[in-house]
């Protein structure tokens, strides 16, 4: 990490699909509101992505880890995946590669209403729907662990492990019982399914019964997965923090951001306390409307402010917040949110909103 007053050096990996279309709107927006004065920032992009690979094969250099420790602060990164790349081989070296190496093991998902007219729900508002979601992020299942065995025959076999860490559980379960802690935030509920994961959940218990004695002070409660999504649907007033493990926290923070407003709006933060972290919407390369200017960049947006807040540019963050609540107030947003501008025009009108 840099001193305080040197520029905040950020790496930018725009990646497939619509990445490519709305990271560069959020670089726009986040130069636009810290400029003039603001704490400075040094951009530089990464062309990793689908044309990459298939042009050269390069998917994460081997030295990019250290790379990023070293020079960079923050990494903003759009969505990974293309039709032309059935295997996905790219996406996950590069995206899952970069949460394991760099030991990002705190996923953050917001799932805050910013307008009432966006969620599918009845009568709900900006009250109701306001909670995070802490996805466990460099272990489960998507470490990668396991096999076939005759593939391709009638008798194959598939493996694929679930791991779970003493390690991996206690910090992500402590990180979320710190962030009610600290935000005055009363109710934390953590989603396992103990009961039929007798094994890997069962750890995730036993730490999560040994951690709520050391935060009497949060009001902590156990939901398992299946009767969590229900709720969030039922009733996401009853929701503060949620933490749970990693395929878990992707499928929640889905659900979550879909009541929200879609997944359009839905912004990530990759997080290794005190280390170079990874910024990202929620949402993929959404290959179907990828090159039509129609993607909604504001989870991008968002994701910017977010990154700008770990960096330390709180009033740079809230600036960039007000702009995209002035935006879906005004109907300034693409069609997914009901408005008629284009991706490019999103990211122009949000960059003079900030720099105003
Ligand atoms: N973090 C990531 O990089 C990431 C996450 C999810 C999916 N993916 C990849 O993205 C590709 C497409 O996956 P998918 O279709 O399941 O998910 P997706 O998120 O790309 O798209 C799902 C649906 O939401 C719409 N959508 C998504 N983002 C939008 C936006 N900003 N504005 C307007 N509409 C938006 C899409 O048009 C699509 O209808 C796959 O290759 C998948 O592996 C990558």
């Amino acid at each position: 990490m840099t001193a305080d007053s040197a520029p905040k050096r950020i790496a930018v990996i725009p990646g497939d699909g619509i990445g490519k279309e709305v990271i560069p709107e959020a670089v726009k927006v986040i130069r636009a509101a810290t400029g003039r004065g603001g704490k400075k920032l040094a951009f530089t992009d990464f062309d990793w992505g689908a044309d990459r690979f298939l042009r050269d094969g390069t998917t994460l250099p081997a030295d990019a880890p250290e790379m990023f420790r070293r020079d960079f602060d923050a990494i903003l990164l759009g969505a990974m995946g293309d039709p032309r790349v059935p295997s996905n081989q790219h996406a996950a070296d590069i995206l899952l590669g970069l949460r394991f190496k760099l030991d990002l093991y705190v996923n953050v998902r917001p799932c805050y209403l910013l307008d009432p007219r966006l969620t599918p729900l009845r009568d709900r508002t900006e009250r109701d729907i306001h909670f995070v979601v802490f996805r466990e992020n460099t272990e489960g299942s998507y470490v990668g662990i396991g096999g076939n065995f005759k593939k391709g025959t009638a008798d194959e076999i598939a493996i694929q492990e679930d791991v779970n860490t003493y390690k991996g559980v206690e910090r992500i379960l402590r990180y979320a019982f710190e962030y009610a802690r600290a935000n005055k935030l009363k109710k934390l509920c953590m989603s396992d399914k103990s009961n039929a994961l007798a094994y890997g959940h069962d750890l995730w218990q036993r730490l999560f019964k040994k951690m709520r004695l050391e935060f009497p002070d949060v009001e902590s409660s156990h939901q398992y997965i299946d009767n969590l999504l229900m709720q969030m649907v039922r009733d996401p007033a009853q929701f503060q923090v949620i933490v749970t493990c990693n395929m878990f926290g992707d499928i929640a923070s889905d659900v979550g951001a879909q009541i929200a407003g879609g997944l359009g709006l839905a912004p990530s933060a990759n997080i290794h306390p005190g280390q170079v972290s990874m910024f990202e919407p929620v949402h993929g390369s959404a290959p179907n409307i990828a090159g039509k200017n129609e993607a909604n960049p504001l989870g991008s947006v968002l994701t910017g402010a977010m990154m700008l807040e770990y960096l330390g540019m709180k009033e740079e963050a809230q600036r960039i917040d007000s702009a995209v609540r002035a935006a879906l107030s005004e109907g300034k947003t693409t069609a997914d949110l009901g408005g008629s501008l284009g991706t490019r025009e999103t990211g122009d009108w949000l960059a003079n909103f900030v720099a105003k």
